[in-house]
C-alpha cells in the first residue's frame, strides 16, 4: 500500500479577483494568498491524507522557500528524504488568479523542478520497483516523465498518469501507463473531440487500460478495459477555489487504488475528495483527510 510521486513543488502566489482583467485593463483584487503548491506535491499530500504511505521525489531551491516547503511537508507527515536541492535554480513559483466563480488560470515558473532528470530518477529505480503505484504529472521535464513511465513498466509497477499541464505534442505512446487521468480540456486536446463521451471512446482505443475524464462539477467518466463508459456524479458543493482539485482527485485516487480498492469505488472516493477541496482556498490547505472524505454526506 504505497504510492511514489515524482513531480513538482511550487510556491503558489494567488490573487482572488471578481474577474480576470482584459488586456490593458487594471482591476482590484479582493485578497491574495501565498501557499504551497505544485502538482507533484499537491498529489503527494492528497495521497498521504487519504491514508497511504507516500514518497515524493522532487526538487526545491537552496532558498528560504525551499526550506519552508520542507518544513511544511514534514509538519504534514510527508517524507522529504527524496527531495533534491538545486544550486542552480530557485524553488518553483506559480502566479494564479481565481475568479469569483472559483475558476482559475495559472502561470508556472518551474525553477528547480527542471532539475529532475532521467539520471536522477534512475537513483530511485528500486523504490519505483517496490511501490504499488507510480503517480506522475508534467511539471518536470518531459523526458524524465517518459523515463519514469518506462522504468515502472519494466518492473510491473502500476503507473497513474495525469499529463497536466498537457503539451500539444503529447503522445501517449511515449508514456506507457495503466491509468490516464484527464480533465475535459485535456481530453479534447488529445482526442480532437469536444464531446467528452466521444472523446473517451476515441482515447479508449489508445491501449491504456483505464481512462478517466473529470469535468469539474460534471460527471466523471471512466472507460475501463473495453467496457462501456461509466459515469459518476461527484457531490454538489459551492466552489470558492478550484486550484488543486485535479491534484486532490489524482492523489486520492492513487491512494485508494494502492489499497486494492476497485477502480469504480476509487473514483467515487477521489471525486468526493476533489469536491470537498474546492470549498476552501488554496491547493494544499484544501485537501481533505480520509476521515473527512468518508464522512462527507453524499
Ligand atoms: O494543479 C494546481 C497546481 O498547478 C498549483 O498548485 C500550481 O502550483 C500549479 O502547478
Amino acid at each position: 500500500m504505497s504510492v511514489v510521486v515524482i513531480g513538482s513543488l511550487i510556491i503558489d502566489n494567488t490573487i482572488y479577483v471578481q474577474r480576470i482583467p482584459n488586456h490593458g485593463e487594471t482591476v482590484f483584487a479582493k485578497s491574495s494568498l501565498v501557499s504551497f503548491g505544485g502538482k507533484g506535491a499537491n498529489q503527494a499530500l492528497a495521497a498521504h491524507l487519504s491514508g497511504t504511505d507516500v514518497q515524493l521525489i522532487g526538487c526545491i531551491g537552496q532558498d528560504s522557500e525551499g526550506d519552508q516547503y520542507k518544513k511544511h511537508l514534514k509538519g504534514n507527515g510527508v517524507s522529504t528524504k527524496f527531495l533534491l536541492h538545486s544550486n542552480k535554480y530557485k524553488t518553483g513559483s506559480a502566479f494564479i488568479t481565481v475568479e469569483e466563480s472559483g475558476e482559475n488560470s495559472i502561470i508556472v515558473n518551474p525553477g528547480a523542478n527542471q532539475e529532475i532528470t532521467p539520471d536522477h530518477i534512475d537513483n530511485y529505480s528500486k523504490l519505483i520497483a517496490k511501490t504499488d503505484i507510480l503517480l506522475l504529472q508534467q511539471e518536470i521535464p518531459e523526458e524524465s516523465v517518459k523515463y519514469a513511465c518506462s522504468l515502472a513498466k519494466n518492473c510491473n509497477t502500476k503507473v497513474v498518469m495525469n499529463p497536466s499541464p498537457i503539451k500539444p505534442t503529447f503522445n501517449i505512446n511515449d508514456f506507457p501507463c495503466d491509468v490516464l487521468i484527464l480533465n475535459e480540456i485535456e481530453s479534447e486536446q488529445l482526442s480532437g473531440h469536444k464531446c467528452p463521451l466521444k472523446s473517451i471512446e476515441v482515447l479508449g482505443r489508445l491501449g491504456v487500460n483505464s481512462i478517466i475524464i473529470t469535468q469539474g462539477p460534471g460527471p466523471i467518466l471512466l472507460k475501463h478495459e473495453s467496457n462501456n463508459t461509466l459515469e459518476y456524479s461527484p457531490p454538489k458543493v459551492n466552489a470558492v477555489d478550484t486550484v488543486g482539485a485535479g491534484d486532490t482527485f489524482a492523489g486520492a485516487f492513487a491512494s485508494a487504488l494502492s489499497e486494492g480498492i476497485q477502480i469504480k469505488e476509487a473514483i467515487q472516493f477521489a471525486g468526493t475528495a476533489a469536491s470537498i477541496s474546492v470549498t476552501k482556498p488554496g491547493a494544499q490547505g484544501a485537501i481533505p483527510s480520509k476521515k473527512e472524505i468518508e464522512s462527507f454526506p453524499l
